[in-house]
């Protein structure tokens, strides 16, 4: 198989999800690919630049929320991602809904939403690396089938270089699949 050599730079695929911390007593959310799991403990990670507004609320407060946005929000999440709410009030775009677990805002209108106190930080080329456990989790009941969230309704998206792409089908089992090499 011929190998051609890229650029050394993260290509993806990584998540497409929305960051949130209380800034200046209002929600703000910044769109975030550096997100994903430490560990099942239940532990996960954000990573965000130093001087993003988002990162000094979550360095404030202690909390940040990890919300899984559906494709049809995909205009609103890369608008997350264009502006700053140091210049723009982005507390509006959504609707922010709380857990008493911790003081950060979730995402009402994205199917998923993870609530984290956050127990280290981290900071890695201008980047705070904030690991936080899950203290609150939620899915939209419309969005779940047989109790479980349902990929196929969630229809999450993720980045692949500079583009976003859909997944929303089930393709394996996860302990499962490799089961035929076993
Ligand atoms: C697709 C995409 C992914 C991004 N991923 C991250 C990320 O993982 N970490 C980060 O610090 N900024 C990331 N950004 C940049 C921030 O979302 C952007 O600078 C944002 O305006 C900062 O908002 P804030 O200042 O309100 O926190 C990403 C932007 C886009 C469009």
């Amino acid at each position: 198989m011929k190998k051609i050599k890229l650029e050394n730079q993260p290509f993806g695929p990584f998540p497409a999800a929305l960051a949130g911390a209380m800034v200046e007593d209002k929600p703000n959310y910044v769109m975030a690919g550096a997100v994903g799991c430490v560990c099942l403990d239940p532990v996960l990670y954000v990573s965000l630049k130093s001087t993003h507004y988002t990162t000094a609320g979550v360095k404030e407060n202690g909390y940040f929320s990890i919300n899984i946005p559906s494709v049809d929000l995909l205009p609103q999440a890369d608008f997350c991602g264009l502006v700053s709410g140091k210049d723009t009030d982005k507390s509006k775009l959504f609707h922010s809904f709380f857990d008493e677990a911790g003081n950060a805002p979730m995402i009402e209108e994205c199917p998923m939403n993870f609530l984290c106190k956050v127990f280290q930080r981290v900071t890695v080329r201008g980047f705070d690396v904030f690991y936080g456990e899950i203290v609150a989790a939620y899915a939209t009941e419309s969005k779940m089938c047989a109790n479980k969230p349902d990929v196929e309704k969630i229809s999450p998206f993720i980045m692949i270089g500079a583009e976003y792409c859909s997944v929303d089908q089930v393709v394996g089992k996860a302990f499962s699949a490799g089961k035929s090499l076993l």
